[in-house]
């Protein structure tokens, strides 16, 4: 497996993992996802019902600089 927080990853095994770890936080079962940029933070604002995690504690998951 490569190493956590390579900018450059995953395979679909790395991939299942981090689907598995995100599914065992949660009971929620989104069908959609939307990652937004810094300047769409205020989507989130709106959101009822909501959770969130660290960007380095979701494995394989690419840390970045914005929120
Ligand atoms: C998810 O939870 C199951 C059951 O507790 C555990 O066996 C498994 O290792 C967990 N998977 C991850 C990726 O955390």
């Amino acid at each position: 497996m490569h190493t956590k927080g390579s900018s450059c990853c995953c395979s679909f095994e790395d991939y299942k993992l981090t689907t598995e770890w995100l599914l065992n936080q949660t009971r929620h079962r989104p069908k959609v996802a939307v990652i937004c940029g810094s300047g769409l933070g205020l989507l989130a604002e709106g959101a009822t019902n909501k959770q969130t995690f660290r960007y380095q504690d979701i494995p394989n998951f690419p840390v970045s600089t914005g929120e």
